[in-house]
């Protein structure tokens, strides 16, 4: 006899159950419409293409290995979502570029397109360990089938990485050549094209140098920064002079005046544009007072959808160096410190990628130093100033969803 008080009355509930008739049966109502015409799943998804893409290299040489399989389709899948977050990507940049950002309403879309590419970055990321199941033994089984294909020659990864902005004097070089010696004819002549067009960093920087409130002859925040950081650096000086002398003291003064000397940097212009030539200031100086702003004052109604795209352009960034380093620890655990089959050094020149040089909104990071007490930031006076809250509508420019596509 079972225990469960529920078997003992299966017999109470399945006559009644089989009684029902069919169109009393809600999971049943509805009608097969693949019948009828048009098309259909697999026709639409292009299924025939696309699962009649996995070649094994090895089974073509006699020895299939099961893997190389799992090696494939994995490869398949991160050049699929290169590709949506490429498509995502050049629809934020065409709304730049077409000044529809002018139009404030056009915002919601462009941060969710950004947030978009974040959660499937996040995807990727995470995708290396399904890969990992593979052991390096396995893969050393069909390796050598491979050579000399490499992930070095994703044209979509390149793609990306140049339309978000990475400098190409930055980049690690590949056997001390340019990246884009390895590829040919036309993929070369669209990533020359890829370096040339406005990058997502330019445009957001364009943005940012018209953040409403910086104008010097309208609240004119950066003037009204600056006199409040020396104001009060000034007063917390004088009061800590009033203590009694002691070692705290001494060390709480020092602090203090490296404080000090690390905003008078950020107030001089001229060591921003010498940062800015050597590569390690990404932003102009006016944009990086415009993001500043949008830090302080995000609470305000127009900055919170500006406060949330500088936040998710920050994760692309860190999104991007975390996939850099699964991926080079998986490469580690598959290849040791062998050459790569593109022909690289393999793990060491991997290893070389993963740092700030590739970072694009590395500035957004850097603006953390600069963050101050509430008390320091310039106050707004709702009465005067009104810009917070009235966001900019160009009708002429605004567009439908169908339009700015
Ligand atoms: C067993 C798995 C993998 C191994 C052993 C491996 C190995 C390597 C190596 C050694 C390189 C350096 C270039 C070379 O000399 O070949 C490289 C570069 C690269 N791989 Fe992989 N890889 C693997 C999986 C993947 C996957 C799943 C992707 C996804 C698309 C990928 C994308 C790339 C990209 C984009 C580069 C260029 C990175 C750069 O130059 O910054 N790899 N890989």
């Amino acid at each position: 006899m079972s225990g469960c008080p529920f078997l003992g009355q299966k017999h109470r509930f399945f006559p009644s159950k089989l009684l029902l008739k069919e169109d009393e049966d809600d999971s049943q109502r509805g009608t097969n419409k693949a019948s009828k015409g048009g098309i259909i799943y697999g026709e639409y998804l292009q299924l025939d293409k696309v699962l009649n893409a996995q070649v094994l290299q090895s089974e073509l040489k006699k020895n299939k290995i099961h893997d190389e399989h799992l090696f494939i389709i994995t490869h398949q899948a991160y050049e699929l979502w290169f590709k949506q977050i490429l498509w995502e990507l050049d629809s934020v940049r065409d709304i730049f570029i077409n000044g529809h950002v002018r139009d404030e309403r056009n915002m919601l879309k462009v941060v969710t397109r950004i947030h978009r590419i974040t959660m499937i970055l996040r995807l990727l990321v995470d995708q290396f360990s399904v890969l990992e199941t593979m052991s390096a033994l396995d893969f050393f089984d069909f390796r050598g089938y491979l050579s000399p294909a490499s992930g070095f020659q994703s044209l979509q990864f390149r793609l990306l990485e140049n339309k978000i902005g990475v400098a190409e004097c930055q980049r690690v070089p590949y056997n001390r050549r340019h990246y884009r010696d390895n590829f040919q004819g036309q993929e070369s002549e669209v990533l020359l094209r890829s370096e040339q067009e406005p990058t997502l960093l330019q445009l957001v920087e364009k943005w940012l140098e018209r953040t409403p409130g910086l104008e010097k002859d309208g609240f004119n925040f950066w003037g009204k920064f600056q006199a409040n950081v020396e104001a009060s650096f000034k007063l917390e000086i004088e009061k800590l002079e009033q203590k009694p002398e002691s070692e705290e003291k001494q060390e709480m003064m020092e602090d203090l005046n490296k404080q000090k000397e690390l905003f008078a940097s950020l107030f001089d212009e001229k060591r921003h544009d010498h940062l800015l030539s050597k590569g390690d200031r990404r932003l102009s100086y006016k944009a990086l007072q415009g993001a500043l702003m949008i830090y302080f004052y995000r609470e305000e109604p127009r900055f919170q959808v500006p406060f949330q795209l500088l936040t998710s352009l920050m994760d692309i960034d860190t999104l991007m160096t975390k996939w850099r380093y699964n991926h080079v620890c998986m490469v580690h655990r598959m290849i040791g410190s062998k050459a790569g089959t593109g022909g690289s050094s393999g793990y060491h020149y991997l290893r070389s990628t993963v740092s700030d040089r590739y970072k694009v909104f590395v500035d957004l990071f850097n603006l953390a130093t600069f963050l101050v007490p509430r008390a320091w930031v310039p106050k707004l006076n709702p009465n005067i100033h009104k810009f917070p809250y009235t966001a900019e509508c160009c009708d002429s420019s605004y567009c439908s969803s169908e339009d700015s596509d």
